[in-house]
This record gives structure tokens, C-alpha cells and sequence, in this order.
């Protein structure tokens, strides 16, 4: 796992309001929050309480209805959609809920996609199948998403997201369909990811013990932090 530069997160009275409709929805009611350079947050709460909201902010997918994001010094909740799309390509490692993988792309190709542009193939090759090695699923390399379980597509989207070595990585309920053993192992590969890499790392979860490794977790409530934890994660 090579080294990334790292960055600092800065939420500041986010507010995200979704129209439908007739109606508005409040998912995000003024969230501020600071992560600092290397930090493993977890993000715990109900179904509903907006945590993939906050996390498409952090991950600079989508942009407050008001307040401010900037993560490593930059604005992004200023930028333009295709700024944005620059910036993640080059500093965000995303695991999303669904796990979004391409139909017709098979296992190795769906790792290499979210890669940097700037490997050789080999050693594009060569980190595909590390990181499908980690989490244990480098036997269906060729495989295409159709022939995987939930469980299985779910590594692969989880390989593809730590695979690019970014600086910031965020992940969506990332072990939310797999074993409580196999779940162990992922928690504690990314906890690895974390110290070897230095990367920032925001994760939603359901699971209570996560706690246990982050170093801090915050919890949502209707949009809003009603608690933060102190990890007790032992360096
Ligand atoms: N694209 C959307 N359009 C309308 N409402 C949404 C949208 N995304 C989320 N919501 C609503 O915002 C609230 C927070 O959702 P979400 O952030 O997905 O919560 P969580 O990830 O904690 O389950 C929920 O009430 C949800 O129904
Ligand atoms: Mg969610």
C-alpha cells in the first residue's frame, strides 16, 4: 500500500434539502463537523438520518442547499459539477451502497477502472490483484458481476475503492452484505488502509463495534449530530 497525501475535512452548518414534489425534504439540518488529516470517522445512525447525504458532500458527489464544504483546502461545494468530477477522480476513493458495478466489465476491469491513469498495465494488473487478494476474492478475477453474489459484488466494489490508493476515501455501509466474520476482516483491512496510507477515512455504518476501531464516531439523528465518540482505537 503505497503512501497518499491526506486531507482535512471541513463541514460547516450544511443543510441539504430535497424537493419532492409538494414537499421538502430536510435530510441534512446544519452539520458541522472536522476530520483531520488521517482520521477514520465512522458515521453511525438510523436509516433515514442522512448519512449518505453527508457522505455524497464529503465525497464531492453532491453539494450543500446551503453551508460549506472544503476538504485539503479546497471548496468544494463551490465548484462546478465538472470540477468536481476532476476532483474525485483524483483524491476520492468511493465504495458506494450500491455497489454500481459495470455489467459489462468483468472483476479485473471493474478494480482497474477506478485506478490512476497513470499505471502501466502491468502494474495496473498488478493492483487489481492485490487488492482482489485482500479482500479475498481474487479466484473470480475473470468473473463478470452477473455471475457474483451480493456478497461477492460488494468486495469488488470495495476492492475498486481502496485500490486507488486515494487520499480521502468514503464508504457506504461497505460490509452491509457480508458475514459477521468476513465483515471483521474488511473492517480491519480498511483499518490497515488507514494506518499504512495515512488516508482519510469517513465510513457509514451500521455496526455498533466499528466504533471500537475508528477513532471517532458521529452520530446522526433527523439530519442532525446528536453524539460524537472517542474511539477507543489502540495505535
Ligand atoms: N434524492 C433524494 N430525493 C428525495 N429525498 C431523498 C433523496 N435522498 C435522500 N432523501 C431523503 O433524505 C433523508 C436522508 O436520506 P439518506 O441520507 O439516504 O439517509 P441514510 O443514508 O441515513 O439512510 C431520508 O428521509 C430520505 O428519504
Ligand atoms: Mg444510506
Amino acid at each position: 500500500m503505497a503512501a497518499a497525501d491526506t486531507h482535512e475535512i471541513i463541514v460547516t452548518n450544511v443543510e441539504r434539502d430535497y424537493q419532492m414534489g409538494e414537499v421538502k425534504v430536510h435530510a441534512l439540518r446544519g452539520v458541522t463537523l472536522e476530520m483531520k488529516k488521517g482520521e477514520f470517522v465512522a458515521i453511525l445512525g438510523q436509516s433515514g438520518s442522512g448519512k449518505t447525504t453527508l457522505l455524497n458532500m464529503i465525497a464531492a458527489l453532491d453539494i450543500p442547499t446551503s453551508g460549506s464544504v472544503t476538504i485539503g483546502g479546497i471548496k468544494v461545494s463551490e465548484l462546478s459539477r465538472d470540477q468536481r468530477t476532476r476532483f474525485r477522480r483524483q483524491h476520492v476513493g468511493i465504495v458506494f451502497q450500491a455497489f454500481n458495478l459495470f455489467p459489462t466489465l468483468n472483476v479485473r476491469e471493474n478494480v482497474e477502472i477506478g485506478i490512476a491513469f497513470d499505471l502501466e498495465a502491468d502494474d495496473l494488473h498488478d493492483r487489481a490483484s492485490e487488492y482482489l487478494q485482500h479482500v479475498g476474492i481474487l479466484d473470480k478475477i475473470d468473473n463478470y458481476p452477473s455471475q457474483l453474489s451480493g456478497g461477492e459484488q460488494q468486495r469488488v466494489a470495495l476492492a475498486r475503492g481502496l485500490a486507488k490508493e486515494s487520499p480521502l476515501l468514503v464508504l457506504d455501509e461497505p460490509t452491509g452484505n457480508l458475514d459477521a466474520e468476513t465483515s471483521e476482516e474488511i473492517w480491519a483491512l480498511i483499518l490497515k488502509m488507514n494506518r499504512e496510507t495515512n488516508a482519510t477515512i469517513v465510513a457509514v455504518t451500521h455496526q455498533t463495534s466499528v466504533s471500537k476501531i475508528a477513532h471517532r464516531s458521529v452520530f446522526l439523528r433527523s439530519g442532525r449530530i446528536w453524539g460524537i465518540s472517542e474511539g477507543s482505537a489502540e495505535d
